[in-house]
Parts: C-alpha cells; sequence; structure tokens
C-alpha cells in the first residue's frame, strides 16, 4: 500500500521551463523543470475546483466563495485538506454547510474535486491555493469553523517558520470566525500541539476540547478520520486533538 507522503512538495506549478519563481506566501522556490498534469487537470472542473497563479491575489475564489456562500447557513473551512477524505464526510455530514478546502497541491486538490463529483456533493468548493491568503478569501466573521489536520510539523528549527500555525495566522482565524465558530486542530506532533496550545488562550478562545490520545478520547465517536491519520494510527502514534471557541 501507498502511504501519503509528508514534507516534500513534488507538485510545484510549472510556470516556465528552467527558471526560477518564488511563492509569496509559502516562501517556497523551485527550479521547475518537469511538467505536472495536475495543473490542467483542475481546470477541467471548474464548478467545484479554483486554481489560481500563486503570485495574483485569489480574486475568482474569494468570488467563488462569495457567490456559493449565499446559498448555505455558513461555511467549514479545511486548511491543507490533502486528498479530501476529511473535507468530503464532513460535506456529508452538514448538507446546508458549503465547506472549502484549501490544498496547495494540485494532484490532491483534483482527487478531491473528482470524489465529490463522484459523490454527486454539491457543498464542496476546493482551492488550489496557499492556505496563508485566507485573510484575502474571507470576511470578517463569516468562517463557522476551521480544521487543521496533521499539518507538516516542520519541527528543524529553521524550518518553524513554515508552520501554517503560528501567531498570525491564529489571529487571522480568529478575526474571520463568527462569535462561537471553532478552530479544530489534530496532529501527530506532541510538541506543536503544545506551541498551538499556547497560541488559543483567553479572553480570544475558549479551549472546549483537548486530548492528548484522541483515539480513546470521549471525543472520537465524533471523528473523522484523514488520510494521514490512518497512516499514525498504523504507527501506533498517539494523535492529539484540540478544540477552540472564539469568544465574542
Ligand atoms: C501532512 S498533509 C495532511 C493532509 C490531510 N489533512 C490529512 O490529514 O490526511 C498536509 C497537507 O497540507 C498541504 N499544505 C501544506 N502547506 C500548505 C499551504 N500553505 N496551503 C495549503 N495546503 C498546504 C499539503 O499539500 C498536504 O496535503
Amino acid at each position: 500500500m501507498l502511504h501519503p507522503v509528508r514534507g516534500a512538495n513534488t507538485e510545484l506549478p510549472l510556470l516556465s521551463s528552467g527558471n526560477l519563481n518564488s511563492y509569496p506566501y509559502s516562501g517556497i522556490t523551485e527550479r521547475m523543470s518537469w511538467e505536472n498534469q495536475y495543473i490542467q487537470m483542475v481546470k477541467t472542473k471548474p464548478g467545484i475546483i479554483v486554481a489560481e497563479n500563486d503570485r495574483e491575489s485569489p480574486i475568482q475564489s474569494k468570488a467563488m466563495i462569495d457567490e456559493q456562500r449565499v446559498r448555505f447557513d455558513g461555511c467549514y473551512v479545511e486548511i491543507g485538506s490533502g486528498s479530501g477524505m476529511h473535507l468530503l464526510k464532513l460535506a456529508e455530514q452538514n448538507p446546508s454547510i458549503l465547506c472549502i478546502g484549501l490544498e496547495i497541491r494540485f494532484k490532491r486538490a483534483f482527487k478531491t474535486g473528482e470524489k465529490a463529483e463522484r459523490l454527486g456533493l454539491t457543498n464542496v468548493l476546493v482551492l488550489r491555493t496557499d492556505a496563508r491568503c485566507i485573510k484575502e478569501l474571507f470576511n470578517d466573521g463569516e468562517v463557522a469553523g476551521f480544521f487543521v489536520n496533521y499539518p507538516d510539523p516542520w519541527d528543524k528549527r529553521r524550518w518553524l517558520k513554515n508552520r501554517i500555525l503560528n501567531d498570525e495566522m491564529i489571529s487571522t482565524m480568529h478575526r474571520l470566525l463568527r462569535p462561537g465558530g471553532f478552530l479544530r486542530y489534530k496532529t501527530d506532533h506532541q510538541e506543536y500541539f503544545s506551541s498551538t496550545l499556547e497560541m488559543v488562550r483567553a479572553p480570544e478562545w475558549d479551549v472546549v476540547k483537548r486530548s492528548t490520545d484522541l483515539l480513546n478520547s470521549p471525543w472520537m465517536h465524533q471523528n473523522i478520520a484523514t488520510e494521514f491519520e490512518y497512516l499514525f494510527k498504523s504507527q501506533s502514534k498517539p494523535l492529539c486533538l484540540l478544540e477552540a471557541v472564539k469568544l465574542a
């Protein structure tokens, strides 16, 4: 069985062969030398997947969210939604909520859109984009819940700046959440868990769920598993869960 690979970003878009291009949000600089077929494939599902050039503001994505959002009671946003296992289940369980996945890899975004289509889900939107641009995508107070599942831990000291969850991101999420909205976070990385816990403090946040042993916690019955969660379970790694609610 092929397991998901964490860390290596093997799907950066081809801009022009042999040039060095940098990505403003991710700070990734990569020599482009091969064609990624999924760059074209994501364009075949315009009703579900929006993929735009990372060097520009996410104008199309914002327009798509604004257009779709009015049909629903609210929106959930999953950051780094991978191949969509969690996002699609969430959408199935919450038909009145628009479930939006932000995924930087073209192939994973495409797979998610493809599966959503096959399942006939009409409340899913996949944005092939860098999640660090959320403040350009959502209005203050419009998000009902953020989900961050097993983000890359970047645990070497010199890589810590690449973590998706940092003080700036947490405060942006707080601003975008509606009162009573929540951030639900899962990780297999104990230190990333503790440092995130430090960031969701009163009076802005109320931590309502917290476990360093998710599989044996009282919240397991409502847990939606992810691709990486299956991998970590097979390695008998302890999994952590944190849910913090925005205090008005
Ligand atoms: C370790 S994987 C976890 C995938 C999925 N959440 C799961 O639990 O199976 C991290 C995911 O985040 C995506 N990712 C990493 N940095 C990102 C960013 N800045 N914006 C959007 N997605 C990102 C990766 O491409 C990858 O799919």
